[in-house]
């Protein structure tokens, strides 16, 4: 079996995030969020794996993941000329994919329990495909599948009138009956091959679809909420431990209390840290409060400050803010700062697309 992982798109829904960087490489408890669909198919034993990427960021993904050898797998770059459609990405990877079955898991799913059990599920009902499902409150923003007798009868994609609470999750298994459906399905209104159109083709021509329900949770993180709830929800399990992981220095007048990791070369001086909270390698936090569900990557320098349920990106500084930071997502190299200077005023240079909730 092989695996086929998307780390393209346009990622318009986290801008300003994805206005310089790849969306699948923004941390997630401290790690690239891509890692984890990695992880998820090297932990199923699959070996070989297509990256598919598009032509801006490819380089960056190439950088960031090399070889595959860490994971003890193999990765093959495949490019898809432009983000076109879910349907587009499995078309173009036919003859990276061969005869064989193989995972597609879009690399913006973060996904708790690991996905052995949907290929078994799939091999024991001897599935051309298979879906995997998870219930939520909002199915109109995903594909979403109609379900009679415990049957899938059509899957729709973002329906304005959802036929069932399910949302077809970004995880699918199939057999090469699939790039029947690919090279047979039209370009949506949005002008994308979809997905579930390619799944509705496989049903409607009598291939067998099946599919498993995820019982733990899963977060496809297309917006900065979703992120930040993948942040909380990964850091509460990735730190397993009630005691503190410090691999760094913390002085006496610190305080730090729960889940909490604290990465190499960091520094806690004079500071409260409330866990589950991961802070990277040569960080300092002088004098300040870290809340709960908070991670803060590599470099970064927060000073009398406050910060709580965010996601903060390497070499940032959030320096003297006067209020507590909260549900916020930093980029790189991002500063917060208070001024000092006359006239006292609010100043800002902020990116295209940048969000500002002011008090
Ligand atoms: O997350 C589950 C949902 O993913 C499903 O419920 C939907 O049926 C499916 O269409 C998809 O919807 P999204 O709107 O969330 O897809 P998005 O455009 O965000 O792309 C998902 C991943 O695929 C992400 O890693 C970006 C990548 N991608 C996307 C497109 C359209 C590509 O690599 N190439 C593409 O052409």
């Amino acid at each position: 079996m092989k695996a086929l992982i998307t780390s393209g798109g346009k990622g318009t829904r986290l801008r300003p995030i994805t206005h310089t960087s790849n969306k699948h490489l923004i941390p997630i408890a401290n790690k690239p969020m891509i890692h984890y669909a990695i992880e998820a198919v090297a932990g199923a034993g699959i070996q070989d794996i297509g990256i598919v990427y598009n032509p801006d960021t490819g380089d960056e993904i190439k950088d960031a993941l090399g070889n595959g050898g860490q994971w003890g797998v193999r990765l093959t770059y495949i490019l898809q000329e432009a983000p076109m459609g879910l349907a587009h990405v499995v078309k173009v990877s036919q003859d990276f994919i061969g005869g064989e079955p193989f995972v597609f898991y879009l690399g913006d799913n973060v996904v708790v329990g690991g996905i052995t059990r949907f290929i078994e599920d799939f091999k024991r009902e001897g599935s051309n495909c298979h879906l995997v499902l998870s219930k939520v409150h909002d199915p109109e923003r995903f594909g979403v599948p109609e379900i009679r007798d415990g049957k899938i009868v059509s899957v729709e994609e973002k329906p304005k009138k959802p036929k069932s609470q399910y949302a077809v999750t970004g995880i699918y298994i199939y057999d090469s009956s699939v790039f029947e459906a690919v090279n047979h399905i039209k370009p949506s209104a949005r002008g994308e091959l979809e997905i579930s159109d390619a799944h509705d083709y496989l049903i409607g021509h009598g291939y067998k679809v099946g599919y498993s329900e995820i019982t733990g949770w899963w977060k496809d993180t297309g917006k900065p909420e979703d992120l930040l709830e993948a942040n909380r929800l990964t850091l509460d399990r990735v730190i397993g431990d009630d005691e503190p992981v410090i691999n760094g220095d913390v002085d006496e007048d610190s305080d730090i209390a729960g889940k909490v990791i604290i990465g190499k070369g960091a520094k806690i001086i004079k500071s409260s840290i409330r866990g589950p909270v991961i802070i990277g390698e040569n960080t300092v936090i002088e004098n300040s409060y870290i809340g709960p569900f908070t991670s803060i990557y590599y470099g970064c320098h927060i000073k009398n400050s406050e910060v709580e349920y965010s996601i903060v990106l390497e070499k940032c500084r959030i320096i003297d803010a006067d209020v507590r930071i909260e549900r916020s997502l930093l980029g790189r190299e991002a500063e917060i700062v208070k001024c000092y200077s006359k006239p006292r005023t609010q100043k800002f240079i902020i990116g295209d697309q940048s969000i500002v909730e002011l008090v």
